[in-house]
């Protein structure tokens, strides 16, 4: 009796082996990922590697880009050796003791990061704070690019064409320029040099992509309407393409990525270090604002919620443009999200705003008051489920914005549920920062997961052209539920 036993045993072990090693192969061919964060368990792990079969020989397949290095030096580099003549937009290095004037070039050291800071003093990490101009995305996005681990010089094997024009850098040279002619006589000869190439043709364009650090509007000027911006989006050939830039509009090709912080991490070790330090800060704010009011447009929240802010015992406001006070220097803005629970961030010019950013860094929750501030926007970057670390106040009209009300909805908030959302913030961390081009880190940054998304969203182009149907539609719509509020609002 033993005997058969022993080896039925046997077979069935051996057996159990084999659908194990079954198993385990099967898995293998999921390119799946494990991320794990040790901020919480005080370890240092911040591991989010793709794990790939070893006999799939390719670990870049799918994954390959083609940059159009031969894109002529008029659409990037002469631009920034002409740096003299690109406006700022801001007076950063002018309060940091450097007085250069308005004018690009001192932006454009490290990689487009701009000038490392010094003596960050208690408030910034001693390490990789920068003072970066946010329409230098598009230069920094090409410096990382230029790094990426599967670039490819085959454009028949790539499965994204990056064209490294910086769109925003060259339209802010003529977008007040009443010409419209003047405005968009680049945007035309971009796109007329791009449907012209041979790799246009694979997918008319539909493979490529451009970065700009400016928002969408700025090249969607209609034929009616609106005077503002250049009419780039509206080419046909642009139409074809994907836009990567800091806000999107309610066309589906233009999809928005983070904007630059100060903060650029060069390796993880640095960035598990920031998220340590940010979670252990006394909030003794229970909320904040920093900006300015836009008394010239009607429909802005900002009034009322300053006012509100400064009613409060609980508020600290900080009015950027009053004197001596520099919103665009870190140290200004960072000391007050370190110290604060929430951080209001209403719309501004335009619905999005770089502050968001600040606040998520600094391990401040951030409260938003339209949904295309973040929501609908950051799609790549941020959960889903935006309650999970951020609160919504929708306020559709001025008047909606009722007196006391921000205090009141945040008092409301448990403390369980302010700690959740403040981990869910710092766990975020890695996800948001673009990590210094000079160097790699083994944590996905706002650049690799802007990389992965934009390959997704080409590959089921790919998908319906393989198919037999027609990859315009759905490309390029107009989508206007992105600038619309929700049905019913949450409970918290
Ligand atoms: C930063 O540097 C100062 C002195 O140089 C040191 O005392 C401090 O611990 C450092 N802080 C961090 C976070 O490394
Ligand atoms: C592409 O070609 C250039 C010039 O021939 C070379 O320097 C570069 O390393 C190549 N890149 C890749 C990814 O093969
Ligand atoms: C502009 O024209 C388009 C179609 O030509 C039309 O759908 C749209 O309503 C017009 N917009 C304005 C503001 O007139
Ligand atoms: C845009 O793509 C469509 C196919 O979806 C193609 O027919 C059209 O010619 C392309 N436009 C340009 C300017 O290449
Ligand atoms: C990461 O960078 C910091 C300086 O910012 C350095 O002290 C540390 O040794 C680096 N760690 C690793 C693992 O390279």
């Amino acid at each position: 009796m033993e005997k058969p036993l022993a080896g039925k045993y046997y077979k069935e072990k051996w057996f159990g082996v084999l659908v194990s090693f079954f198993l385990f192969f099967v898995l293998l061919c999921f390119d799946y990922s494990t991320s794990m964060l040790g901020v919480y368990s005080g370890v240092n792990l911040l591991v989010n590697k793709h794990v790939r079969p070893f006999y799939l020989k390719d670990s870049c397949f799918g994954r390959y880009i083609y940059i159009h290095d031969d894109l002529p030096t008029r659409f990037n580099y002469d631009l920034l050796a002409n740096c003299q003549s690109l406006s700022t937009g801001s007076k950063a290095l002018s309060d940091q003791g450097a007085n250069t004037g308005d004018n690009m070039c001192p932006h454009l050291v490290n990689s487009g990061l701009g000038p490392q800071i010094g003596k960050p003093g208690k408030v910034l990490a001693n390490k990789s704070w920068f003072i970066t101009n946010p329409y230098l995305l598009e230069v920094i996005f090409h410096y990382k690019m230029k790094t990426y681990k599967c670039l490819t010089n085959n454009s028949n094997l790539a499965s994204a064409i990056y064209v490294p024009s910086y769109t925003g850098l060259d339209a802010s040279r003529h977008l007040w320029d009443f010409d419209h002619n003047v405005r968009d006589a680049s945007a035309k000869d971009l796109v007329n040099w791009l449907t012209r190439r041979p790799e246009w043709k694979k997918m008319w364009g539909r493979d490529h992509f451009f970065v700009s650090g400016r928002t969408s509007w700025d090249f969607r000027r209609p034929d009616n309407g609106s005077d503002w911006g250049t009419n780039l989006r509206f080419l046909p050939g642009s139409m074809n393409m994907s836009m990567l830039s800091v806000e999107g509009s309610c066309w589906r090709n233009d999809l928005a990525i983070p904007y630059p912080t100060n903060f650029h991490p060069s390796n993880d070790s640095e960035v598990v270090q920031w998220q340590n330090r940010v979670k252990k800060y006394k909030r003794p704010h229970l909320f904040s604002f920093i900006g300015a009011p836009r008394p010239g447009m009607q429909k802005s929240i900002r009034g009322k919620l300053i006012n509100q802010c400064q009613a409060s015992n609980n508020c600290k406001f900080v009015h950027c443009g009053s004197p001596g006070i520099n919103c665009n220097d870190p140290v200004t803005v960072m000391r007050v999200f370190e110290k604060s629970v929430y951080c209001l961030q209403p719309p501004g010019d335009s619905h999005t705003r770089r502050s968001a950013f600040d606040s998520l860094l600094a391990g401040c929750i951030p409260v938003f008051f339209h949904p295309a501030t973040a929501y609908t926007q950051y799609l790549w970057h941020l959960p889903e489920k935006h309650t999970k670390y951020s609160v919504f106040i929708p306020v559709k009209e001025v008047e909606d914005l009722k007196e006391g009300m921000i205090e009141k909805t945040l008092l409301r908030i448990s403390k369980e549920r302010e700690l959740a959302m403040r981990e869910e913030v710092i766990r975020l961390i890695p996800k948001l920062v673009y990590a210094d081009p000079r160097s790699r880190l083994e944590s996905e940054d706002a650049f690799n997961l802007a990389v992965q998304g934009v390959l997704e969203r080409i590959e089921n182009v790919r998908k319906v052209i393989r198919e037999g149907k027609d990859p315009s539609v759905g490309f390029a719509d107009e989508d206007w539920t992105k600038f619309m509020f929700p049905e019913a609002p949450e409970e918290y």
